[in-house]
């Protein structure tokens, strides 16, 4: 998150107020992540901010979620697999997928070497605006849906609905923005995601909405130790 061009964003807050459009796009002139492609080491520091951020948040998803029934995990959007990681050592059974952007994948395979689960999961590169792996008994998105407007969101979720079987779980990892007018993390996060990628934070009505476009019901909302919840949804 502390990375320059993140930051840099948020001095432009007021194009985006005014137009709806990200402040990263009107300083840099292309997407967040066409940006990381383009630039490897903003990437390098992309990718180790979003491990940073999951070895918190992400150790108390695999804590407080029971993973143990799963047999194939697809972690869509995975980046650097630690999210994974922390749930396939919990849990003796799962296999995953780690399903990201090309370059990303390749980082993801060493590390996950590194760490003694390789032979538990591959790591496949894609696109997941186009398709994602089929196969799954559970599919995985963290921090990903806030990344985009509703608009991306419905494609990539419909895209996971075609991969899925009519018995697969969806598993949505995001801070889901509380009733009221209480201090919470993810609304300053909202705002990080309006400059810097186009994307929000979103109720669980809102949740609600747009999993019921892609064909999708929420069976339940796990609360977490930590400002992120994580959304159970069954296809319907
Ligand atoms: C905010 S990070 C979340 C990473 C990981 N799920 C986590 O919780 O740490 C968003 C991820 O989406 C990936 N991503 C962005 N566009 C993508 C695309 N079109 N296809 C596949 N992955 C993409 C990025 O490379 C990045 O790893």
């Amino acid at each position: 998150m502390s990375l320059e061009i993140g930051w840099a964003s948020w001095g432009q807050l007021l194009h985006s107020v005014r137009t709806g459009d990200t402040a990263f796009g009107h300083l840099h002139g292309m997407g967040y992540f066409e940006y990381l492609k383009q630039n490897p080491e903003h990437a390098r520091i992309f990718d180790e901010g979003m491990t940073s951020f999951v070895t918190t948040n992400g150790l108390a998803i695999a804590a407080e979620y029971d993973f143990s029934a799963f047999s194939m995990i697809v972690d869509v959007g995975g980046g650097q697999g630690t999210l994974i990681e922390a749930i396939l050592k919990q849990n003796k059974q799962p296999r995953a997928i780690v399903f990201d952007r090309h370059d990303v994948v390749e980082a993801a395979k060493s590390k996950l070497a590194s760490v003694g689960i390789a032979d538990r999961c591959e790591c496949i590169g894609g696109d997941f605006f186009i398709s994602i792996p089929s196969g799954g008994d559970a599919y995985l998105l963290a921090s990903i849906l806030h990344d985009w407007d509703d608009e991306r969101s419905l494609t990539i979720l419909r895209n996971c609905r075609r991969a899925m079987s009519s018995k697969a779980k969806l598993l949505i990892v995001e801070m889901v923005i509380p009733k009221g007018n209480e201090s919470f993390f993810g609304k300053l996060l909202d705002l990080h995601m309006l400059v810097n990628f186009g994307g929000q934070e979103r109720t669980e009505e809102e949740y609600r909405n747009l999993l019921s476009a892609a064909g999708f019901q929420i069976s339940q909302v796990v609360k977490t130790s930590t400002p992120s919840s994580l959304i159970e949804a069954l296809p319907v």
